[in-house]
């Protein structure tokens, strides 16, 4: 299938790492200019140089906290300035830290809705006039965000993130309602337990609460899917590559788990 994705430029948050490192590679591989950004200079500059050189596409590291708008604004505007326009952005950062409701105070709250919700906002309305530009030229724009399948069914340990993301998914879905005349797309992935840094750490979390080893950590989450394995960062990427896609384009509003059958719930 031709993804239709040759010549586009995507804007990948969170990049340097993990779920978003791997979303910048498949769109990359796709055909897209790529600009990846995240805090750490060092390391976005890193991935950005192996990415070139793996698939000789053209790649803009971007130095940005995607918590901070004003960050947000001047990241999306040299990508538009490099490479002349924006068509796919897709809206990514770290997850907050672990702990059970009660656990938490309001400050913790607020700043887990800053880095999840408020970033996402954030780059949605710095990108939001270029991507219109895109789908008025011809019918391609889309926004993918990244949440957690703690949207669909929280996870005990995870109240930061549980709350968040909930805010994310109605965001998304009062988006894409909002844009869907231009023809825009506005959708949200929901990973599952995925072999990244992210996920070692929240691993670290429960072995030390627990005494458990790394690898019952593991087959614990395992065993919460109908597919009993982790899942590989590529997995969810082709996910989010396929939904930035040409074919994709009557796919909007819709929240995609890439979580092995981890949720139970029928729809
Ligand atoms: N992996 C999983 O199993 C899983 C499951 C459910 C949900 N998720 C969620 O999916 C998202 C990505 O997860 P991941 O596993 O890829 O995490 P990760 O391995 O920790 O990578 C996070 C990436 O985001 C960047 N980042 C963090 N905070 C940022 C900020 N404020 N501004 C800009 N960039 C920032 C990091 O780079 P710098 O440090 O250089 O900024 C890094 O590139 C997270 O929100 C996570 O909670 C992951």
């Amino acid at each position: 299938m031709d993804f239709g994705l040759t010549d586009r430029t995507a804007f990948v948050a969170g990049a340097s790492k993990g779920l978003g490192r791997a979303t910048a590679r498949a769109l990359a591989h796709e055909g897209c200019r790529v600009a990846m950004c995240s805090r750490n200079g060092d390391r976005i500059a890193s991935a950005a140089e192996d990415l070139r050189t793996e698939t000789g596409a053209e790649v803009l590291p971007l130095v940005c906290d995607v918590t901070h708008a004003e960050q947000v604004d001047a990241a999306i505007a040299q990508t538009v300035d490099t490479f002349g326009g924006l068509h796919v952005l897709v809206s990514n950062a770290g997850g907050p830290p672990s702990g059970m409701a009660t656990e938490m105070d309001p400050e913790d709250y607020r700043d887990a809705v800053e880095l999840n919700l408020m970033s996402t906002i954030s780059l949605c309305d710095a990108a939001l006039p270029h991507l219109r530009t895109a789908a008025a030229e011809d019918d391609h724009a889309r926004i993918v965000m990244v949440t957690s399948v703690s949207a669909k069914q929280p996870i005990p340990a995870l109240a930061l993130s549980n709350t968040a993301r909930a805010g994310v998914q109605g965001y998304a879905k009062s988006l894409a309602e909002d844009v869907g005349e231009t023809g825009m797309t506005v959708n949200t992935v929901l990973p599952g337990y995925t072999r990244t840094q992210r996920l070692d750490e929240l691993a670290g979390d429960i072995q030390a609460d627990t005494g458990q080893s790394y690898s019952e950590v593991e087959a614990g989450w395992a065993d919460e899917n109908a597919l009993p394995r982790i899942g590989e960062p590529e997995e969810f990427a082709a996910t989010v590559a396929f939904l930035a896609s040409a074919p994709a384009g009557y796919i909007t509003g819709a929240a995609v788990p890439v979580d092995g059958g981890r949720s139970k719930h029928l729809l």
